[in-house]
């Protein structure tokens, strides 16, 4: 006999760059055993690979084949160095390098093109459905996984993404310009929304969270009590 599930089993969440998706989905799939995947880092390894290969940005026909070629495998963290997960290429790993500033300023044109995307989200949604699963992006609950459980939004302004970005440098000891990076994360919310295919946007029945007046953990005693 089937038990009913106690929580939602499919839990999307979507939101804009830096607008803590990833710190609340591994906080939540922590807390319910289930898997967290964060889909930004399949884009951002397509990205690497690009690089490190040379290959011009701008041509979509190379970067589609590349996308459908390329091993991408994302698994649990095995190191405690700040990473929320493992991001592997052709078995090496990546994880750090797909955070580095060149995958950061050519990632959102390599997202939008349509080919790229069509074969990302075929493998996102094969392991979607298989349950358990926290999913993070920008299109989980609109395209990759649009009859999941439950779907959140998070926003936040960009004054505030910035600022709360800015400050993760500072603390790592790091040197910053906040409105150099406000300006980047303006620039990245205009790719991600404006692009033909799979646009930023929540899901009509996404659950908003506005996350510019809270902590992390008061956006996570939130999102936590949607899911019981
Ligand atoms: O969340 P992130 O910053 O790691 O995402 C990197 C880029 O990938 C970002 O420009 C948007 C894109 N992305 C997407 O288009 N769809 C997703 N499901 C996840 C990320």
């Amino acid at each position: 006999m089937n038990m009913p599930s106690q929580h939602p089993s499919i839990i999307a969440i979507d939101g804009p760059a830096a607008s803590g998706k990833s710190t609340i989905g591994l906080r939540l799939a922590n807390a319910l055993g289930y898997l967290f995947f964060d889909t930004g880092v399949m884009y951002r390894a397509v990205t690497w690979l690009a690089l490190e290969r040379g290959l011009d940005i701008r041509d979509e026909a190379a970067l589609t084949a590349l996308a459908e070629e390329a091993q991408i495998d994302v698994a649990p963290a095995s190191r405690s160095d700040g990473r929320t997960c493992d991001v592997l290429v052709n078995g090496q790993d990546i994880t750090w390098e797909t955070r580095s500033r060149n995958v950061d300023a050519n990632v959102s044109p390599v997202s939008a093109y349509r080919g790229v995307r069509s074969a990302l989200t075929e493998q996102q949604r094969r392991i979607g459905l298989r349950g358990d699963v926290v999913m993070v992006g920008r299109d989980i609950g609109t395209v990759v996984l649009p009859d999941a459980d439950l779907k959140i939004y998070l926003d936040a302004t960009p004054e505030e993404r910035a600022r709360r970005r800015y400050e993760e440098i500072l603390v790592r000891g790091g040197e910053a310009d906040y409105d150099e990076i406000l300006r980047k994360v303006r620039e990245r919310d205009r790719i991600d929304s404006t692009r033909d295919v799979a646009p930023l946007k929540a899901a009509q029945d996404a659950i908003v969270v506005d996350s510019d007046q809270l902590t992390a953990d008061e956006v996570f005693e939130q999102v936590l009590a949607l899911v019981k």
